[in-house]
Formats: structure tokens, C-alpha cells, sequence
């Protein structure tokens, strides 16, 4: 294959990534956004196996051997992916993404480390250099301390270190976080909890000026025990870095972690003289930069605030306890669903609670019956609701939701002044009007105005706190009856008593 025709694929593929990633900005586009991006990578890689057949052609080496790793590479990654997605709960979509981001980390290491050792086989090669040397042997290697070694230019030096340490830093950061995300091991390092020491900034700077002094010392010297050494320092780093920060930062960090492994795989391109690794490598740089931007203006933290960690201990992940105990008005799901029956606009508002539930179904059809009888019905979503952006988007279109029934915030806050009923399912800081109050935690995090509607109805179990580990005034308000139970149980009923 021509490199014109490559480079021609290379382009039509990055232009389907990009198209997907237009397409993924909004439900309605998503089916597209997602085939766009499936085609996108099925050009890529179809195109990068018709290049390196084309380059063992010409180097005269055996084609069918490598042939046969890539393709069960292909099985093996692309069937484990496929079953994973599959299987997972949309709940725990934060932690598959942080397991696909160590693993996208750990190729960039591989190839890195591959790169260096044997140069020639990517096409990185220095004849200058190993002329200047004069050892050299048919091939282009050298011969350096007794060994056939490849000489490579400075700047792919320069690409493989920072590449190969990024990759060290996604892929140990990335485990980090997805033990963190679940939960379920009793390893220290993988406990929702920051683990903080004194000292530990101090420590990571120390660290990250020495990985930088040892990847000079490559790019410099072309040292192998430079190389290796700097990438041990990078895999310390990557768990340093995550540790200090709580469980609940971690989707903001996963998002981060994303946008490392795009920088890695871009860096790799560029050593590798690859123009579709730079590209799509800068496209989830970028993306997942913008996001972690995104997320945390929205949950109202500065960025630096979450890397340097601290917020969102055990409290926070468990949902702590309320600490007083005040008098609140409850009621039944019977009640609730009196108080629906007899609106006239109800506005939904859907948190993490209703996605543990699995409540999303249930949700519809009760929306189904009201607007029946002739109620409007409106779903209210806040940009951080849930664990991970959009995920409330995602429940809502999983459940076939109209998409011209689901508003954003910025487009319903106007609105709930005018509602009856404002409906709080399985949801609690992004209703907070505690992020009205000078001095609270969560002080300036821009949040759902359910608190104006004529009344609000709270589902969720108990009065614990929710995932920032705060008391909400909400529950307290004389206009608010709370409901307690799971958001599945009670949603049904409200549903049947409705009918
Ligand atoms: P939360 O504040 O975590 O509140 C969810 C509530 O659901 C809890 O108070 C819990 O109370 C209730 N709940 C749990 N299981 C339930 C069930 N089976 N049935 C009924 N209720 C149940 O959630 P939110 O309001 O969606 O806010 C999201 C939080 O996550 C924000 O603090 C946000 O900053 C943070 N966060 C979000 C993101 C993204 S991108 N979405 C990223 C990082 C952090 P009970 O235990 O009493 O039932």
C-alpha cells in the first residue's frame, strides 16, 4: 500500500474519530457518535496492518508470524473488551474505564520499551550517529559496550521518554484508581480513603524532577539503565499521585488519567512516525482534559484542589451519617403519588441513588401514566449527577425516555419556580442549597433549584448524607415530604397507585 493511500485511511479515520466524538456529545446522536467511532478504528487498524505488511515487504522479513500476534492480540483484547462492557453495570462504568486506561498506559510502555530495544524493527534508526561511531554492522546497529545495540536519534529520545513514562504514570495511577472506584479490596492503597502522609508533596516533586533528570539522561546518552530506571520512578509516581486523592475525586481523576493516555499514545506516535497515534492520541489528550475541566466546574473544585487531594474520604464514599437528628415530615409512596396525580408540571430529578436502584424503567412508565392523564412531565438533569458525566443521560436512554421530555440544568433551573411537584429520586448534593451558603464545602457548585417548587418530593433510604458527606436543608423544608426506600420499590408503587 502507497503511503499516500495510508496517509489518505489515517485521515478519513481521524476524521470518523472526530465525528464520534460530536456525536457522543448528546443522546440523540450517540448511536451515530458510536458507529463513527467503530469505523474510524476499524480503518486504523486495518490500515496500520496493511502498513507494516507493506514494510516487511520491502525489509524482506516474515509478515505471517507478526500477522498472527496482531490478529490474536485483536481476539484476545477486542473479546475481553467486548464481554467486559457487556457485563458491566452502569454504575461501575467509572472503574472499566480506569481498567481501559491502564491498559492503554501499559502499551504505551511496551512499545516504549520494545522501541529502545530494538529501534530498527519500528524504523527508528541513526545513521549518522552510528557512522560517527564507526561500529557499525550491515543492519545499522552498533556496537557499544560489547553489545549489538541501534543508535536512535535525540528526538525519538526525547518521544520514547516521555511516551514510556506517561504510559508508567496512566497505567500504576490508573490500578490506583480503579481499587479505589470499587471498593472491594481491603489493600490500603485501594481504600476510598486519601492516604496521606507529611511530607508527600515534597516527596512527588523529588521523584518527578528525578524521573525528568533520568529520561534527560537518555534522551542524552541513550543509556538503557537510564531508560528503565526512569520508568520505575514513573510506575512509583502514578500510584503516589493517586493516593492522596479520596474516592470521591476519583471520576474526575479517571477523566484526567484519560487524558494522560491519549498524551502517551501521542507521544509514541511521534516516535513511532505515526500519524494516526498523534492524532487520535491528541483527540483523547484533549477530550479527556476538557472534561476533567468540565467536571470539576462543575462540582465547584478547582483542579489542583483534586490532584492534590484530600476531599472525599470515607465519609464521602460511604455517605456518612447525617450528624443531627431533626424532624422531617415523611410519607408514603400512596401519598407521593396523591401529590403527583394532582399536578400539573412535575419535574423529575434523577441522582446515583436511582442508578443503584436499577429504577430507571420504572421511572418511565410512572412518567408514562402522569402524562396520561394529562401532566407535564419534565426530567431535570445536573452535570455531575450520578458518578460519571452523563450518566444519568445514559439510565434515562437505556429506559427509552423521550429525549424532548430530559432538560439540562441550565434549561430547568428557570422552571422549577413554576412547578407543583419537583420529584428528588435517589439524588442529594446536586439539590444541596447548601452550595448557596458562604462557608460550605460545596459553596458555588451550581445545583438543580428543585427547592422552588411548590412542593418536592425526596425518595432514598435513610437520612445519610450524599456523596460530598453533607446534611441537605432540603429535607428539612415544610414543603417537602420525604419517602423513604428503594428508588425501584417505591417509583413502582407510586406507579401503581397512580393507576
Ligand atoms: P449523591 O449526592 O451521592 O446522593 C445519592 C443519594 O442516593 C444518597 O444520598 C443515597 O441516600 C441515595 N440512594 C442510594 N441508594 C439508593 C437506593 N437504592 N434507592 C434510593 N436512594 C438511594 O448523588 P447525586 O445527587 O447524584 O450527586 C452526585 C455526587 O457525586 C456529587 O457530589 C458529585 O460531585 C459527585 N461526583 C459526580 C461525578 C460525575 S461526573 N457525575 C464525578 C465525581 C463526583 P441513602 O443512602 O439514604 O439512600
Amino acid at each position: 500500500m502507497s503511503m499516500n493511500l495510508v496517509t489518505l485511511l489515517y485521515l478519513v479515520a481521524s476524521v470518523c474519530f472526530i465525528q464520534a466524538l460530536k456525536g457522543l456529545s448528546h443522546p440523540t446522536t450517540s448511536i451515530r457518535g458510536n458507529i463513527f467511532g467503530m469505523t474510524g478504528m476499524a480503518i486504523a487498524v486495518l490500515t496500520t496492518v496493511a502498513l507494516i505488511h507493506g514494510q516487511a515487504r520491502s525489509l524482506n522479513v516474515d509478515f505471517g508470524t507478526g500477522l498472527a500476534w496482531v490478529l490474536a492480540a485483536v481476539v484476545v483484547g477486542g473479546g475481553l473488551g467486548a464481554f467486559m462492557a457487556n457485563k458491566v453495570e452502569m454504575t461501575k462504568m467509572p472503574e472499566l474505564v480506569a481498567f481501559m486506561h491502564s491498559m492503554i498506559g501499559l502499551a504505551a510502555v511496551f512499545i516504549g520499551v520494545a522501541a529502545v530495544a530494538e529501534p530498527w524493527a519500528f524504523g527508528i534508526t541513526a545513521a549518522p550517529v552510528a557512522a560517527l561511531i564507526g561500529a557499525q554492522t550491515p543492519d545499522g546497529a552498533v556496537i557499544l559496550d560489547g553489545f549489538v545495540r541501534y543508535a536512535i536519534p535525540a528526538g525519538n529520545r526525547l518521544e520514547l521518554f516521555l511516551g514510556a513514562a506517561i504510559g508508567a504514570i496512566t497505567f500504576s495511577g490508573s490500578v490506583i484508581a480503579f481499587g479505589k472506584l470499587s471498593g472491594k479490596y481491603k489493600f490500603r492503597l485501594f481504600q476510598g480513603a486519601p492516604v496521606q502522609f507529611s511530607g508527600q508533596h515534597m516527596l512527588n516533586l523529588v521523584l518527578g524532577l528525578l524521573t525528568v533528570a533520568l529520561g534527560l539522561v537518555f534522551v542524552f546518552t541513550e543509556s538503557w539503565p537510564a531508560f528503565f530506571a526512569m520508568l520505575a520512578l514513573a510506575f512509583v509516581m502514578g500510584v503516589l499521585i493517586i493516593i492522596p486523592i479520596g474516592g470521591a475525586d476519583m471520576p474526575v481523576v479517571v477523566s484526567m488519567l484519560n487524558s494522560y493516555s491519549g498524551w502517551a499514545a501521542a507521544g509514541i506516535g511521534f516516535s513511532l512516525n505515526n500519524a494516526m497515534l498523534i492524532v487520535a492520541g491528541s483527540l483523547v489528550g484533549s477530550s479527556g482534559a476538557i472534561l476533567s475541566y468540565i467536571m470539576c466546574k462543575a462540582m465547584n473544585r478547582s483542579f489542583f484542589n483534586v490532584i492534590l487531594g484530600g476531599f472525599g474520604g470515607e465519609a464521602a464514599t460511604t455517605g456518612g451519617a447525617a450528624k443531627e437528628q431533626r424532624p422531617v415530615k415523611t410519607g408514603s409512596a400512596d401519598d407521593a403519588a396523591f401529590v403527583l396525580g394532582n399536578a400539573e408540571t412535575v419535574v423529575i430529578v434523577p441522582g446515583y441513588g436511582l442508578a443503584v436502584a436499577r429504577a430507571q424503567h420504572a421511572v418511565k412508565e410512572l412518567a408514562a401514566k402522569l402524562t396520561e392523564k394529562g401532566i407535564t412531565v419534565k426530567y431535570a438533569i445536573h452535570p455531575v449527577a450520578g458518578r460519571m458525566p452523563g450518566h444519568m443521560n445514559v439510565l434515562l436512554a437505556e429506559a427509552e425516555v423521550p429525549y424532548d421530555q430530559v432538560f439540562e440544568m441550565e434549561d430547568i433551573n428557570g422552571e422549577f419556580g413554576q412547578a407543583d411537584v419537583a420529584i428528588i429520586l435517589g439524588a442529594n448534593d446536586v439539590v444541596n442549597p447548601a452550595a448557596h451558603t458562604k462557608g460550605s464545602p460545596i459553596y458555588g457548585m451550581p445545583i438543580l433549584e428543585a427547592y422552588k417548587a411548590k412542593t418536592v418530593i425526596v425518595n432514598k433510604r435513610s437520612m445519610a448524607a450524599g456523596y460530598a458527606g453533607l446534611d441537605n436543608e432540603l429535607f428539612y423544608m415544610d414543603k417537602t415530604m420525604m419517602v423513604f426506600g428503594d428508588a425501584k420499590k417505591v417509583v413502582e408503587d407510586m406507579g401503581k397507585a397512580i393507576e
